[in-house]
């Protein structure tokens, strides 16, 4: 398993660019489901999950071109061909967003069998509105042995009240209603601009969305959608952590290639801190000199501060002067990197769903482990200011959604090196025989 090697003390100076959004590439994948043309996607970013994604749809009998090379960043994807329509656990295990394919399985074949995710690092996170919904639109679902079947001849228009805000169980249930017999009405959706990217993917296909991005989706159901090209969003959420890396570093960091109107409710928490900011088209400057001071901060649905940032502002949070209370209100269990954080000399205190963080404290390097993605990317930063030498493990974590994250920060004066698990030794020639 892969580990980073991070030496701390270097400010962050530079431009780094970003790469296209994991959470919109994922349910735009998915998406191609829905028609028998070719929908090819541009900006997708090179990163783990896309390739589990990829072999989602293979394993069901769709064709999955990724590009390389001049075409990297790249997917053509035709799945004229469905041969079956089903999410093994194996790969839902690994992935729990693979999960977003029962809609438009279900759409477009009647049929759909997708293993149930199972428990999360980060919380229970099951998939019951998901289902809820997809039996207002008519299906009918059994769940055993680990997996939910839905079925239906033809979905049918019908109303949907989310009881509480679900990013993935809105795109899910969305691309269902694309392919329903009438109307469908969905409301309290999310509001992410991935829901947004993925309505805009769907409308070039032909489907009748209106709302998408407000809490109030309505869908006009059609017979068949068409293939289409469409560019993925930038990844807000990678451009956030490098926005925070250069806030820690006292660095000077152009971050190129992003949508600065998607990180507001980031930049704003940020100012309130003291971290100075201009933006300028797709980049963002961020000029971290200067002394940084505290501030509380709550998760919430976008466009509230991200839970995918909280990790990444925990860590900043030991660096400035004074107290700050972060709340995560999304997962019940999004805290497992504070611990790593206190081993390399932090003074986080957890009380239920709030992390007490008094900063300033210089923190020392030492070795860490990663448990989640965005728990990983907070250990690099704290690794980039740590004194000395931090090794973080189970990088394998951040290689699901950040994409070569160390070239990215090597490239604007990190010292950080990736090292590999050694092959394992060939026995000598000897033993072998
Ligand atoms: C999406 O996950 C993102 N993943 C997550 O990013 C992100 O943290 C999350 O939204 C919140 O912003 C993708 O887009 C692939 P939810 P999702 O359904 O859709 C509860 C990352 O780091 N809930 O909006 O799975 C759930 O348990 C990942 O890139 C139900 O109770 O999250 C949670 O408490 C991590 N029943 C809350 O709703 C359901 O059927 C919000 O979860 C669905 C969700």
């Amino acid at each position: 398993m892969d580990k980073f090697v991070i030496r701390g003390g270097n400010p962050l100076v530079g431009t780094v660019r970003v790469s296209g959004a994991k959470n919109a590439a994922l349910p735009c994948m998915a998406a191609a489901l829905l028609t028998d043309e070719t929908v090819t996607l541009e900006n997708i970013p090179d990163v783990r999950d896309i390739q589990t994604e990829r072999k989602l749809l293979v394993a069901m009998g769709a064709e999955v071109e990724l590009g390389y090379g001049r075409a990297h960043h790249r997917t053509v994807i035709n799945c004229a061909k469905l041969e079956k329509p089903e999410a093994t656990y194996d790969l839902v295990k690994t992935m729990r967003a693979s999960t977003l394919v029962l809609g438009p399985l279900v759409a477009r074949t009647g049929h759909a069998r997708v293993s149930l995710p199972g428990g999360c690092a980060i919380g229970a996170r099951p998939i019951d509105l998901h289902i809820k919904g997809l039996e207002k639109l008519g299906a009918t679902i059994t769940t055993e042995h680990g997996y939910v079947e839905a079925r239906a001849d033809r979905l049918k228009g019908g109303h949907i009240v989310f009881e509480k805000i679900t990013v993935t169980g809105t795109e899910d249930l969305l691309m269902a209603a694309v392919l329903a017999d009438g109307e469908t009405v969905m409301e309290n959706c999310a509001r992410e601009p991935e829901v947004a990217d993925l309505a805009a993917l769907l409308s070039k296909m032909g489907a009748k969305i209106e709302g998408a991005g407000t809490s109030t989706i309505k869908v006009h159901g059609v017979a068949k959608l068409r293939g289409a090209r469409h560019r993925i969003i930038p990844d807000r959420i990678e451009a956030g952590t490098f926005v925070i890396a250069a806030a820690m570093t006292g660095g000077d960091l152009i971050v190129s290639g992003c949508d600065p109107k998607h990180l507001g409710a980031l930049t704003a928490k940020l100012q309130e801190c003291g971290v100075k900011f201009t933006e300028n088209g797709d980049s963002v400057r961020v000029m971290g000199d200067g002394p940084l001071r505290c501030a509380d901060v709550s998760t919430e649905e976008y466009p509230g501060f991200p839970t995918d940032m909280q990790a990444q502002f925990m860590a900043l949070a030991t660096q400035v002067d004074g107290t700050s209370v972060v709340t995560e209100n999304i997962f019940e269990n999004r805290f497992m990197h504070a611990q790593e954080m206190v081993r390399m000399g932090a003074n986080i205190r957890i009380e239920g769903r709030r992390a007490i963080v008094r900063g300033k404290t210089p923190l020392s390097a030492a070795a860490v482990l990663a448990s989640d993605l965005r728990a990983s990317a907070s250990l690099v930063l704290a690794a980039l200011v740590a004194d000395g030498e931090t090794i973080i493990d189970r990088v394998y974590h951040i290689d699901r959604g950040y994409e070569r994250i160390e070239e990215k920060l090597k490239g604007v004066g990190a010292q950080m090196r990736r090292i590999g698990e050694m092959l394992p030794r060939k026995a000598p020639l000897a033993q072998q025989a």
